[in-house]
């Protein structure tokens, strides 16, 4: 098993924090971050990465899996979390090292039950959002950043604006919890081939969520 022996003890220990969001800059050593690329390659031979469309119509430019007992999803009929892949497939489950990282930042008992994958090829981007699908904002959004480097743009939590970026790389864990769990947030550019780490660029991200009411949690 994976423990917090495999993440930097300063980097657990000292968080930046931007806007309430607490961003663990080179918690995730290279060896581990190595070792999570082979981790999500795992999960997307068990669950392919989908093109996103959004309920206007609009097609994403990253591209989407998941992983755990719900997966997020976006299509003409909705935002919603299904405990299917489109293809029929359970999702596979969080991977043990991932669910290591939730355990060392979350601050919470609870377990993560979605790990979106989010893959962004040169050019990808995603625009302003909260992550307001959940039912417990009792717990926070973990976001684990492998490849090239994103500029990362937190806003209000009751409004977008005004913003502060900042440049997420690879190995850096952001915690977006408490009164930043409702920020806006968003990825106006990736820095293609800024990362050795993935052959060819590019960069994933995980994002970690609880998706379940509080109660539903208590088994
Ligand atoms: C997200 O908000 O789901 C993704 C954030 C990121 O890619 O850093
Ligand atoms: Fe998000």
């Amino acid at each position: 098993m994976t423990g917090t022996d495999a993440l930097d003890p300063a980097a657990l220990a000292a968080p930046a924090e931007l806007k309430g969001v607490r961003i663990h800059q080179g918690l995730l050593p290279a060896a581990t971050q190595a070792a999570l690329v082979g981790d999500i390659r795992a999960v997307i031979r068990a669950a392919p990465l989908m093109r996103p469309v959004t309920p206007g119509g609009r097609e994403m430019s990253v591209r989407m899996t998941a992983a755990g007992d719900f997966g997020w999803i976006t299509d003409r009929t909705g935002y919603r979390y299904e405990r299917r892949h489109p293809s029929g497939v359970p999702w596979p489950p969080i991977p043990a090292r991932v669910r290591a990282i939730w355990d060392a930042v979350a601050g919470t008992d609870r377990a993560p039950e979605c790990c979106l994958v989010n893959w962004y090829a040169d050019g990808a981007r995603m625009g302003l959002h909260q992550d307001r699908d959940e039912g417990d904002f009792g717990c926070p959004v973990v976001s684990i950043s492998l490849g090239d480097d994103a500029l990362f743009r937190i806003g209000g939590t009751e409004a977008p604006r005004p913003t502060r970026s900042v440049w997420l790389r690879s190995g850096d864990v952001a915690v977006m919890g408490g009164a930043a769990r409702m920020a806006w947030h968003g990825v106006d550019r990736t820095r293609h081939g800024s990362s050795a780490l993935l052959p060819g660029g590019g960069r994933i991200n995980l994002t970690l969520r609880v998706v379940t009411p509080p109660d539903a949690g208590a088994a």
